[in-house]
């Protein structure tokens, strides 16, 4: 017999503990409890439906309930559930890294399994560093990101993200990481002090700091820039043009690995495979994770210029790395049915051509005095809101705090909308839905964004 709903909310109570949640906010609400998926829909356990405007976790690529992805899993099971990759192989890893790398840029053809994004950027810090000890430059170690860029939870990952609220309590971190500016270009006078400049002058001023920085830590000492195709925190910054041709050309002169934190913008969250793809340039190591299989089991990657595999290859070298659970069998297989299924309904196409009209319906939204810029590519938006839009001036810490948590996350998820609404920059609501989304998607999103943010700016 199920257990009655009420056990289960009050179990959600007393037992589970909550990631990145104030706990405090549902002492007197229930936890929100999703039980079931259909396409981009999902359904809580009272039978009420909303829209995924966020893909789970930026995660559900193919859409929810996909039974061919659970058949996958399960057959999987049967035939070998658990194999690890130390020292072993078993087929669904093979065939899944050979997968990655035709799909890969470049000569990114070595795959290193993990069971997430956090694992895989500490993974390619890991990398950095013994890659660097082993081609002779012991001294480089350091690893450059972006101011609010999130990297994840494990320490090493915690210490480049570039958020100091989710860093403070777990201080000191790995030594060594550095924060530049971000590509933030609606807000390109504040973050550079001058004032006017066009976006690709923007661009080549943000990525030029990466060289600055990389020559006050000192060039002997530096191992790898970290930064995602488009930035997701602070609410989807895209690269102005050229700011990643410039990046290349500065990790080239100063033979520091550029990684590509692709955990959100790989597997078509752009419209492209890889993320860098959308914006023409080839890292040394691409990080990704969540869209990998959907969400329908967990796995991650660190994929590796094969160059950086070069000084593994003889000796007694080792990276001596990994984890019990990386490129799990069940999981590995769920990838390549995953995989299947991007090729068969051509998600990577659908998402190119519905981007201009999921643009344009979130433009639309600028005509509320809420709304001061909306950004992003592919299925990957964000919407900041300001106080005033001529001035662009942000709420102060008070105002965003009733604004975000005191009225529009319940706000829009009552309305049926579950999205994001984040303050970990300026205030900014994201959007990233299954890639099977569209238009009827679309129009649900933009209705259900215009009444909650009309009702916001009155309640302010
Ligand atoms: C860019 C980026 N890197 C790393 C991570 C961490 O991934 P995970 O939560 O799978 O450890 C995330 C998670 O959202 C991310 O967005």
């Amino acid at each position: 017999m199920t257990q009655p709903e009420s056990d289960i909310l009050r179990a959600a109570q007393d037992n589970l503990w909550l990631h990145f949640t104030r706990h405090s906010a549902y002492q007197q609400n229930e936890i929100p409890t999703i039980v079931r998926g259909e396409g981009s829909y999902i359904y809580d356990i009272h039978g009420k439906r909303y829209l995924d405007g966020l893909a789970g976790l930026f995660v559900v690529q193919a859409g929810h309930g996909r039974s061919e992805l659970a058949e996958a899993a399960a057959k999987q099971a049967q035939e070998l559930a658990f194999f690890p990759l130390w020292s072993y192989a078993h087929p669904k890893a093979i065939e899944l890294a050979a997968r990655l790398a035709e799909h890969a840029p470049g000569e990114l053809n070595r795959v290193f399994f993990t069971t997430g994004g956090g694992e895989a950027v500490e993974t390619a810090w890991k990398l950095a560093k013994q890659y660097y000890k082993l081609v002779g430059k012991p001294l480089k170690h350091k690893v450059i990101s972006r101011q609010i860029a999130y990297h994840g939870t494990p320490q090493g990952a915690l210490s480049i993200t570039g958020i100091p609220a989710f860093k403070q309590m777990f201080e000191p971190l790995v030594p060594g990481s550095i924060r530049v500016p971000n590509t933030n270009y609606y807000r390109a006078e504040e973050i550079s002090g001058v004032a006017g400049m066009t976006a690709e002058e923007y661009g080549r001023w943000a990525a030029d700091r990466v060289a600055q920085a990389i020559e006050m830590e000192g060039p002997d000492t530096v191992a790898a820039v970290f930064a995602e195709p488009v930035q997701n925190a602070g609410g989807c910054f895209p690269p102005p043009p050229g700011y990643f041709q410039r990046l290349r050309e500065i990790c080239d002169e100063y033979d520091v690995l550029l990684v590509s934190d692709e955990v959100i913008c790989a597997f078509g969250r752009l419209g492209t495979m890889f993320g860098g793809q959308k914006f023409d340039y080839v890292p040394d190591i691409i990080t990704c994770a969540k869209g990998m299989t959907s969400g329908y089991s967990p796995i991650g990657a660190m994929i590796a210029h094969e160059r950086l595999f070069e000084p593994f290859k003889s000796g007694d070298t080792m990276f001596a790395h990994g984890y019990t659970f990386g490129g799990h069998p069940v999981s590995a297989a769920v990838a390549l049915a995953n995989l299947d299924i991007f090729e068969r309904e051509d998600l990577l196409g659908h998402v190119t051509r519905n981007e201009p009209v999921f643009r344009g319906r979130l433009e639309s939204l600028k005509d509320l005095p809420i709304v001061g810029d909306v950004r992003g590519a592919g299925y990957f938006w964000g919407i900041e809101l300001v106080k005033d839009k001529d001035t662009k001036e942000t709420f102060d810490a008070a105002e965003s705090e009733r604004l975000i948590r005191g009225y529009l996350s319940h706000a829009l998820y009552d309305a049926g909308l579950y999205c994001r609404a984040d303050d970990r920059g300026d205030p900014v609501i994201q959007l990233a839905p299954p890639l099977i989304a569209g238009e009827k998607e679309f129009d649900e999103i933009e209705s259900i964004l215009r009444s909650v943010l009309t009702e916001a700016w009155k309640r302010l």
